[in-house]
């Protein structure tokens, strides 16, 4: 695809905003914005983020719930989208703190939405996730599966696809949630990859465990499942980045708000990830096996045709070793 102009002002292009944009999905996007030509800045509180993964002119150290920086910075800047990352994302954590997730995560959201409305800017793509579903009904799952989160977090993202929906009927602000599935992977050539602290991903831990000899606990192995453990929809971080520019391109072009699944389609247990990481690494997973967790669905795996069929995304690099191959260069390269 040609790098895309943008429709308002024919001779420039368009100025996009990454709000946690120095998080793991974050700096993937801002990274691959970058590359296929927009002007990007970040917003980040560093609060769970890192500076070094944003190239210092493009960061703005500030927070999304400072309404009036937040419009003045959109103004100034004369953004013209908005792809909206910045969020707490720990379930665990906000069994603890519930508050903390709806004061950042929704009230958060709720004021970088007025502050866009201030400044004229009705264009946002929203990182959701698939634990607005809570344990679905049915799999693979559709964007038609009802809301029935179970935890906070969950709650928090499902508050802000409510507001997002009544702000596209009543304030014609337009947006596109991505309902994204397990984000893993590295871009390691950008020195891009997970480092979130604490880690509560697959991934890195059991790549961390091979660094370590530390064990790492896999929760449960009696799942009504082929090995019985867990089976996830490991969906790699570019291939994510990319639906976001695919979404945030819709949006420029006068499209209509919608809402999709982000995943591949397959699901891979976590006994399949385990092996997956001995054959990469040619290492063997120190690992133990403890009780399942509260909450943890059997099989969770995204039916994402209409992403497919509406925005043409593909996930490109959809094969577990890829994905396991990338994230463990990145893994040695941050020790
Ligand atoms: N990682 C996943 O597998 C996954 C799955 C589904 C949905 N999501 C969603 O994707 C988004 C990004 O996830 P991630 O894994 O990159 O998380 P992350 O913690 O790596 O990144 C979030 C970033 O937002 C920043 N931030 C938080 N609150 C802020 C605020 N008020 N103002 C400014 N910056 C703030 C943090 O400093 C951090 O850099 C989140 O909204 C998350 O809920 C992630």
């Amino acid at each position: 695809m040609p790098p895309f102009r943008c429709p308002l002002h024919s001779e420039c292009v368009a100025t996009i905003l990454v709000t946690g944009g120095a998080g793991y999905i974050g700096s993937h996007t801002r990274y691959f914005l970058e590359k296929r030509g927009y002007s990007v800045l970040v917003v980040d509180n560093l609060s769970r983020g890192y500076k070094e993964a944003v190239p210092a002119e493009q960061l703005r150290v500030l927070d999304t719930r400072d309404g009036g920086r937040m419009e003045q910075l959109l103004r100034d800047e004369r953004v013209d989208a908005v792809i909206h990352f910045a969020a707490y994302i720990s379930v665990g954590e906000s069994t603890q703190a519930p508050e903390l997730y709806f004061e950042n995560n929704a009230s958060g959201s709720l004021s970088l939405f007025e502050a866009m409305l201030r400044a004229g800017v009705k264009r946002l793509v929203f990182s959701s996730t698939a634990a607005v579903y809570g344990i679905p009904q049915t799999v693979p799952i559709t964007e038609n599966e009802p809301y029935a989160p179970i935890n906070p977090y969950g709650e928090s993202k499902v508050m802000v696809e409510k507001m997002l929906e009544w702000l596209d009927r009543y304030r014609e602000f337009r947006s596109i949630r991505l309902r994204y599935f397990n984000a893993c992977g590295a871009e390691p050539e950008a020195g891009l990859g997970e480092r979130h602290d604490p880690e509560t991903h697959l991934i890195p831990l059991i790549l961390r465990a091979i660094q370590t000899g530390e064990p790492v606990t896999f929760f449960g192995n009696d799942y009504p499942t082929p090995d019985g453990t867990c089976i996830r929809d490991y969906i790699h971080v570019s291939d994510l980045a990319e639906a976001h520019i695919h979404a945030v391109e819709h949006l420029l072009r006068g499209g209509q708000s919608e809402v999709f699944n982000v995943g591949t389609g397959t699901g891979h247990s976590v006994k399949e990830v385990m092996e997956a990481v001995e054959r990469v690494t040619g290492k063997k997973v120190p690992h133990e096996i403890g009780p399942r967790r509260e909450g943890d669905p059997p099989v969770l795996v995204a039916d994402s045709q209409k992403l497919q069929a509406a925005l043409g995304w593909r996930p490109a690099r959809a094969d577990l070793d890829r994905i396991v191959s990338d994230a463990w260069q990145f893994a040695q390269r941050a020790r």
